[in-house]
């Protein structure tokens, strides 16, 4: 491994501004000096200057794989792997497609991302079937359907009527594959008959996916992540995802219009022990996989170590609902949130570099952060998450007045422009293509600060985007706390 000081070179899977927070935190290094290699799924204009600088002519450390498939991830990697000291896979896709173990076995140079043993969020039901055994107490009532189980529509019906005659008629239902909080239906916000529920079922099923049906759950958001060296997990302060396309958490699930931190490692709204009992919860997931990993020694070609190494990297991005009946768990991730993982990267104080070799060696110890808040905010194209059925007019995007902010020392470091799905093209010009365009990082004292500076930021970017302006809101915060009191008071009276 490399020594201090020494020229390190490391490969960032690149989706979305995600990965734009990964590459600055990694040249913030004081102790190496990073050289990076850039698996792009388009020509993100910084990811290009961080992997060929400031020329935009394409070199052999950036390319663009728009699928980002996992063989040919691996022939870049093999063609580089003498300069490649590391990589960090945050995308979903190449993960559950096994990226880490062709990596590896291909090439020898080690990834920080779960192997796809341990890709848990490619099945809700393998999920929900793993918190079945190891915290029941954090689990709906849930069923599993299969289209292959049933002959006819009206056959899958009475099945689907059966359970909600057990459980009720307020559920959530959910494709059995990875949607990045899309395709999710919740009674009451998208459908409020048994008709219009299995409407949606009847979709899913259709798009060619299971269907997980479960109880569900009202109360508060939080999204827990954790960095793991296979032996032990470092956990990174809470975040808040607003999941829902507009102001007032209406509209549908997208990626995540934005994120907030406090300044501490729980939010406003919720305790230390709050905070205390999502450690414990995903430490016994841990243990359990860890578990089963230690059991099936020997089955294993790709491993070279079966002690946990499997689930290094950020195997636990874990969305809880706080409830009146404690902590429930509405889905794991096997990677890093977007946009959770660009409100926890700006503040932290770990030598970032550092912690991935940590990671990679099992040295993992505590993950410092700043006491400070922050808060992100998405800027999207109009076509994005049902603000407008189509937009066929310009994509330009200038991001040169958001970035004078920073440079004129309004702000320096307390702002951060990371640019997710914008394409650097040959007029020298960057494009909004599908999905979310940019965020924008603000770091304060208070989130009411940091949302401030994040807002500056968004609104310094010239281009036909939009976005969410109550994200970490005072307004959000105090409705988020009188929430969580009523079910507090609720779940007294449960107890009494
Ligand atoms: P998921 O992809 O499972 O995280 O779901 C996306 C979003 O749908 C979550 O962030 C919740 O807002 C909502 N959701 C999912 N499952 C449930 C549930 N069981 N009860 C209530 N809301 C849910
Ligand atoms: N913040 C939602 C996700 O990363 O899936």
């Amino acid at each position: 491994m490399a020594e201090e000081g020494e020229r390190v070179g490391i490969l960032v899977v690149s989706y979305g501004s995600r990965a734009a927070a990964v590459l600055e935190a990694l040249s913030r290094s004081e102790e190496y000096n990073a050289r990076f290699f850039v698996v792009d799924k388009q020509r993100n204009p910084f990811n290009l200057r961080h992997a060929v600088g400031k020329g935009t002519a394409e070199k052999g450390n950036h390319v663009v794989i728009p699928d980002l498939d996992a063989g040919k991830i691996c022939e870049f990697v093999a063609a580089n792997k003498d300069e490649i000291d590391f990589g960090i896979c945050c995308p979903e896709k190449p993960i559950i497609s096994g990226v880490r173990d062709l990596v590896e076995s291909e090439t020898g140079v080690p990834l920080l991302c779960p192997t796809r043993r341990f890709a848990l969020e490619g099945s809700k039901a393998w999920q929900r079937r793993l918190l079945a055994e190891c915290c029941p107490e954090a689990n709906p009532r849930f069923e599993v359907f299969r289209r292959s189980d049933y002959t006819t529509r009206e056959e899958a019906k009475r099945a689907v009527w059966r359970f909600l005659d057990e459980v009720g008629d307020e559920v959530a239902v959910k494709p059995d594959k990875p949607a990045a909080g899309k395709g999710v239906g919740v009674w009451g916000d998208h459908f409020t008959s048994r008709g219009q529920l299995f409407e949606h079922f009847w979709s899913i099923f259709e798009g060619g996916s299971g269907v997980v049906v479960e109880e569900k759950l009202e109360g508060e958001e939080s999204s827990f992540q954790a960095f793991c060296d296979g032996k032990r997990l470092a956990a990174l302060p809470d975040t808040r995802d607003y999941k829902r396309a507009f102001d007032g958490d209406l509209g549908q699930n997208t990626g995540g219009m934005g994120s907030y931190k406090d300044s501490k490692d729980w939010l406003p709204f919720l305790e230390k022990r709050d905070r205390e009992e999502e450690e414990r919860l995903v430490q016994k997931i841990f243990k359990r996989l860890r578990g089963s990993e230690e059991q099936s020694r020997g089955e294993w070609q790709s491993e070279r170590r079966n002690d946990g190494a499997g689930l290094r990297g950020v195997p636990f991005y874990v969305a809880f609902m706080h409830t009146a009946e404690g902590a429930k768990i509405l889905e794991i991730n096997s990677r890093p949130g977007d946009p959770e993982l660009q409100t926890v990267l700006p503040v932290l104080k770990s030598d970032f570099v550092d912690l991935c070799f940590r990671m990679l060696e099992g040295r993992l110890t505590r993950v410092e952060c700043e006491a400070k808040a922050t808060v992100v905010t998405y800027a999207v194209p109009l076509d994005y998450g049902g603000c407008r059925a189509k937009y066929s007019g310009d994509r330009r995007v200038d991001l040169s007045a958001a970035y004078a902010l920073q440079a004129k020392e309004k702000y320096g470091d307390r702002l951060r422009v990371y640019p997710g799905s914008l394409e650097l093209r040959e007029d020298g010009q960057t494009y909004a293509l599908g999905s979310r365009t940019v965020c924008t990082v603000g770091v304060g004292e208070t989130v009411e600060e940091a949302r401030e500076i994040s807002l500056d930021g968004v609104r310094n970017i010239d281009g036909a985007l939009w976005n969410r302006w109550d994200i970490g809101s005072e307004q959000h915060l105090r409705r988020s706390v009188r929430r969580m009191r009523a079910l507090r008071a609720k779940k007294r009276e449960i107890n009494a």
